[in-house]
C-alpha cells in the first residue's frame, strides 16, 4: 500500500513496477529493459559517501543549499524528500494560507498524484485541456501547471508563464509550476523569478510555488530529493510540516555534488538530448504517428496502445501504458536498450498488435 492511501482507495499505478510485471509475465526481472519511467538511463556516479552521512542526524546542508541556489538560479528554496511529499501535503497547506475553498485548475492529462492530493483534501478541481483559459479563472483560484507536461511533453514557455502568473497574482491566486523534467530546458524555468534580486512589479511572491525533482535527470530517484522554490512565507510553512530530518545525510551529500557538477550536468543535457533523437525517430519511422514528449521521455499516441503493451512486455519490455489508454510513454533507453526496442518493434507481435 502507498503511504498516501487509504485502506479502501487503491494506489495509482505508475511506471516502475518491475517485481510486478516480473510475475504477471513469467520474465525474471533481470531479463527485463525497463522504459517504464521518465528517469534518465544514465546515473549521476555517486562515489564514496562519508562514513559521518550516514552516522549523524542530517542538518541542513550549507553545500546542498549553495550548489542548489546555483543550479536552479534562486535564493528562495528549500530541500524536500522529492517531489511526491510536497505534492501531497499541499492542499492543507494550502488550507492554513486561506485557500479553503479555493477551486484547483489541473492538466487533465498529467501526474495524477496532484489530482489525488486536492480530490483527498475535498477541494473542487476542475480540468484544462493544454493551457488554462485565462478568462475562467477566478478570484482565489490556485492553477497547477506541469511544465513540461509528463506524459504529453506539453512547454510553456517563460514568457507565457509571466502572464498567467501576474493574472493569478492580481486575483490573490496561487500558481504551482511542477518542474519535475525542466532540467533539459532550464531557459523555461520560472524559478529564476523567485530570488533575492528580482523585482517584478506586478507579481506578488507569494502567488507562485514551484516544485524541482532531482530524480528524473540526474538518475537518482532513489535517493529522493528535490527542492520547493518558493517565498519565505511558504517556504517556513513547509519546513515545519516537513520536521526535522526529513532529507537524509547520504541524499545531501550526493545531491551538493551532483548540483554543482556543471561538467556532467553538460555532458548528461548533449547524451539525452541524442538518445531521444534516436527514440523519437525510431518510433516515429515504426508507428508512423505523432509522437510528443521530452528529453527523458517519449510518448506515442495510438489507439492500439494496450495491445502494444502486451506485446512489449511478452517481449520483456516494459514501458507506460498511460492511464487515457491511448498512449504508450517510453523512458530513454541506452544505446543497447534501444537496440533491443528497434528489434522487438519489428516484430510480428507487434505489427499484429497494431491491427
Ligand atoms: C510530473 C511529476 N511530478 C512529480 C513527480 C514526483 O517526483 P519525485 O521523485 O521528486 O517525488 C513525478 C514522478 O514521476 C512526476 O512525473
Amino acid at each position: 500500500m502507498n503511504e498516501n492511501t487509504s485502506p479502501n482507495e487503491p494506489a495509482l499505478v505508475h511506471g516502475g513496477q518491475l517485481g510486478e510485471m516480473a510475475k504477471r509475465y513469467h520474465i525474471a526481472r533481470q531479463n527485463w529493459l525497463d522504459l517504464s519511467t521518465g528517469i534518465a538511463p544514465i546515473s549521476y556516479p555517486v562515489g564514496l559517501i562519508p562514513q559521518a552521512c550516514w552516522q549523524r542526524l542530517p542538518q541542513p546542508s550549507n553545500a546542498l543549499l549553495s550548489a542548489a541556489r546555483h543550479y536552479y538560479r534562486s535564493t528562495h528554496l528549500l530541500a524536500t524528500p522529492g517531489s511526491q511529499s510536497i505534492i501531497q501535503i499541499l492542499p492543507q497547506l494550502c488550507k492554513q494560507r486561506g485557500f479553503k475553498a479555493a477551486r484547483v485548475w489541473l492538466p487533465i492529462v498529467g501526474y495524477q498524484e496532484h489530482r489525488k492530493a486536492w480530490q483527498n483534501a475535498d477541494f473542487i478541481t476542475l480540468d484544462y485541456t493544454d493551457s488554462p483559459d485565462v478568462n475562467l479563472i477566478g478570484q482565489g483560484d490556485i492553477v497547477l501547471i506541469i511544465n513540461p507536461n509528463n506524459p504529453s511533453g506539453k512547454l510553456h514557455t517563460s514568457a507565457q508563464l509571466t502572464n498567467l502568473l501576474q493574472m493569478i497574482s492580481v486575483k490573490n491566486g496561487l500558481l504551482i509550476i511542477d518542474e519535475a523534467f525542466m532540467d533539459a530546458t532550464p531557459e523555461h524555468s520560472m524559478a529564476p523569478l523567485l530570488s533575492a534580486n528580482t523585482t517584478h512589479k506586478q507579481i506578488n511572491q507569494d502567488a507562485l510555488l514551484i516544485l524541482r525533482s532531482v530524480g528524473k535527470f540526474f538518475g537518482l530517484a532513489g535517493i529522493r530529493l528535490g527542492f520547493v522554490i518558493a517565498s519565505d512565507d511558504w517556504l517556513t510553512l513547509i519546513m515545519h510540516a516537513l520536521g526535522p530530518w526529513s532529507v537524509n545525510g547520504p541524499a545531501q551529500y550526493v545531491g551538493a555534488q551532483a548540483l554543482a557538477d556543471k561538467h556532467w550536468q553538460h555532458a548528461q543535457r548533449e547524451v539525452l538530448n541524442n538518445l531521444s533523437e534516436v527514440l523519437h525517430n525510431v518510433l516515429t519511422t515504426i508507428f508512423n504517428v505523432p509522437v510528443q514528449g521530452t528529453t527523458l521521455f517519449k510518448t506515442l499516441l495510438t489507439a492500439h496502445a494496450p495491445a502494444l503493451f502486451d506485446a512489449l512486455c511478452k517481449q520483456g519490455i516494459y514501458v507506460r501504458l498511460c492511464d487515457e489508454g491511448n498512449a504508450l510513454r517510453f523512458g530513454i533507453p541506452d544505446e543497447q536498450g534501444i537496440e533491443r526496442l528497434r528489434k522487438a518493434l519489428g516484430t510480428k507481435n507487434i505489427r499484429d498488435a497494431m491491427k
